[in-house]
């Protein structure tokens, strides 16, 4: 095995990790400052983070027949999930291409995983392909990531809904790039206790606190709940982000902002003949390098001090890269150096 590579990417734009390019205004910053110095580091984490789940009760107006627990980001609680299900001859299900911790988490607790692939392109459901992978592989967890990384699609919910239904065991809806998605999956989540959300605040603006959530049936989360670590989520990450839900409004305009700016690199994307772009739901957008290779023109970006993500190495993402939405200043850059690449 391999250990998940992070490049390095200090002086570089960086566009390769789905992170928010804004901070909090200044202003703000001090008030946060202010609410850290209050932090008695010489206790233990409060166990349940049981005042910011009230927050996040409000702020996301979380149905109180659902239980809420917090990971340490949701790569924690991903881990958490596989691990409670981890027997001889236990299986999770997820398409492919996909985001990665699914394969590699189940693959080091030592759960089968079952891969489905996605339609060519259109990066669409094979429907029939999942049921009947269902039916033989019983998994013990589906996961899908709505939108899905790498490739920004959204799945019609009703997909999602027949996907829930035929289910043997879990599903878990992974909604980490919900701020600039167009509709979300929550009501299934009410509607069916086998069906679990899990989002992040890492895409919103905080990637730096790492803290996941996590959403589904009571009965469900007090047997998950048995596997998380006690004081999982440290103080420091429980005051700020406590703090950053109090002024949810900076994060919503930022996610509209960063929408905006989405809309304006897939247009100047599109402009480009040598270049094919699909549509993402997402924070990134995803194109196919048409002439030349992926792998050269993440060099070219590179050597120009910008980084994103060279996708190429699945059969379904051949000659493919994702760039992270920046601040209009950082995609100007990027579309400058991309064309110039093609001229
Ligand atoms: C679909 C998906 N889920 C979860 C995560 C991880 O989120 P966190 O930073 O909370 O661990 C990512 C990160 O890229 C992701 O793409």
């Amino acid at each position: 095995m391999q250990a998940y590579h992070v490049a390095d990417s200090s002086g570089l734009i960086k566009l390769d990790a789905m992170e928010n390019p804004y901070t909090f205004p200044t202003a703000l910053k001090e008030q946060w400052l202010a609410e850290l110095t209050q932090v008695e580091l010489n206790r233990y984490p409060n166990p349940q983070a049981s005042e910011l789940k009230e927050i996040f009760q409000q702020v996301f107006s979380l149905s109180s027949k659902l239980e809420l627990m917090f990971g340490n980001g949701s790569d924690e609680l991903i881990q958490l999930l596989v691990m409670a299900v981890a027997k001889p001859n236990a299986s999770i299900l997820t398409v492919t291409p996909s985001f990665s911790m699914y394969k590699l988490i189940a693959e080091y607790v030592g759960v089968n995983v079952v891969e489905v692939p996605l339609q060519q392109d259109s990066f669409a459901l094979q429907m029939d392909m999942l049921k009947k992978a269902i039916q033989e592989h019983q998994p013990a967890i589906i996961f899908l990531a709505c939108p899905n990384n790498p490739t920004g699609t959204l799945w019609p919910k009703d997909q999602l809904e027949e996907i829930i239904k035929q289910a043997t065991g879990l599903v878990v809806i992974d909604e980490a790039y919900s701020p600039f998605a167009a509709y979300s999956m929550m009501s299934l989540v009410e509607r069916y206790p086998h069906a679990l959300m899990m989002r992040t605040v890492s895409k919103m603006g905080l990637a730096g606190l790492r803290l996941g959530w996590m959403l589904g049936n009571r009965q469900w989360m007090d047997e998950l709940n048995k596997m998380r670590l006690p004081y999982n989520i440290n103080t420091l990450t429980q005051a700020s982000a406590a703090f950053a839900l109090q002024n949810i409004t900076v994060f919503d305009q930022q996610a509209k902002q960063i929408c905006q700016q989405r809309e304006v690199l897939s247009n100047a994307l599109h402009a480009l003949e040598d270049i094919k772009v699909f549509p993402s739901e997402a924070n990134f957008i995803l194109f196919k390098v048409l002439s030349g290779t992926a792998d050269s023109v993440y060099q070219n970006l590179l050597d120009n001090k910008i980084i994103i993500k060279n996708v190429s190495n699945n059969d379904l993402l051949d000659n493919c890269l994702r760039v992270t939405v920046g601040t209009e200043e950082e995609n100007q850059t990027f579309i400058k150096v991309l064309s110039s690449a093609f001229s």
